[in-house]
């Protein structure tokens, strides 16, 4: 499974990226405005650290804008693809950006029927939202789980992105079923290191190792 961070902190992204285990990055514009820095600024600093894909939203809401805006955001770096909602206009833009070559996120995906279409429309990733399904009663990771086999079914290229990852679990449960890429907050990602037993554990080793004669 590859790891990808979501967020857009620089800090956050050097730090996992020292840890050996970074594939990617995803932004959206909450994250973009929680840093208060120029969006195109950021998503080019991003690209300097990172050598992975790293998703840039467009914000528009029409096909032609969203293609514009997509352009735009895939001259910052060869390995920038556009983030699109699932809408009749995103598919519109996805089908485009797609015969341009660049390729698309499609995002807030909440059903299996929408990552169909947006495979359809050739979207490169689907971005199920884990845990804004949980929020509201639903079993996010089902929904995971039941684009995962239709896309099987079907031989689609798309890959599946678990993202509104919220906690340590919804990346085991996400590795469980063979999900191609999760992207993980940083807070998470550090929960995921620690375990009390292995804290302990290094407790132990060293409070017996200062007790051997050493010569
Ligand atoms: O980047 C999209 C997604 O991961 C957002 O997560 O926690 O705001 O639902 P969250």
């Amino acid at each position: 499974m590859k790891i990808f961070i979501d967020t857009a902190n620089i800090d956050h992204i050097k730090e996992i990226k020292s840890w050996g285990i970074l594939d990617g990055v995803t932004t959206n514009p909450s994250l973009i405005a929680k840093e208060g820095k120029d969006f195109k600024t950021v998503v080019a600093e991003i690209a300097e650290i990172v050598d992975g894909p790293i998703s840039a939203e467009a914000v528009s809401m029409d096909a032609e804008s969203m293609v514009r805006e997509g352009l735009e955001l895939s001259q910052i770096h060869p390995n920038i693809n556009i983030k699109l909602p699932i809408c009749v206009d995103g598919l519109k833009a996805t089908r485009i950006l797609y015969e341009e070559g660049i390729d698309v996120n499609m995002t807030l995906i909440f059903s299996p029927q929408q990552a169909l279409l947006a495979a359809k429309a050739g979207a490169r990733y689907v971005s199920p939202f884990v845990g804004r399904l949980d929020d509201i009663g639903h079993v996010g990771m089902d929904v995971v789980a039941d684009i995962m086999n239709i896309f099987d079914n079907y031989d689609f290229d798309t890959e599946v992105i678990a993202a509104s990852i919220r906690h340590p679990l919804h990346v085991a449960q996400a590795a469980a079923i063979g999900v191609d890429i999760a992207t993980i907050p940083y807070d998470v990602l550090k929960k995921m290191v620690s375990h009390p037993k292995t804290d302990e554990g290094i407790d132990k080793f060293l409070a017996d190792w200062g007790k051997i004669k050493k010569h």
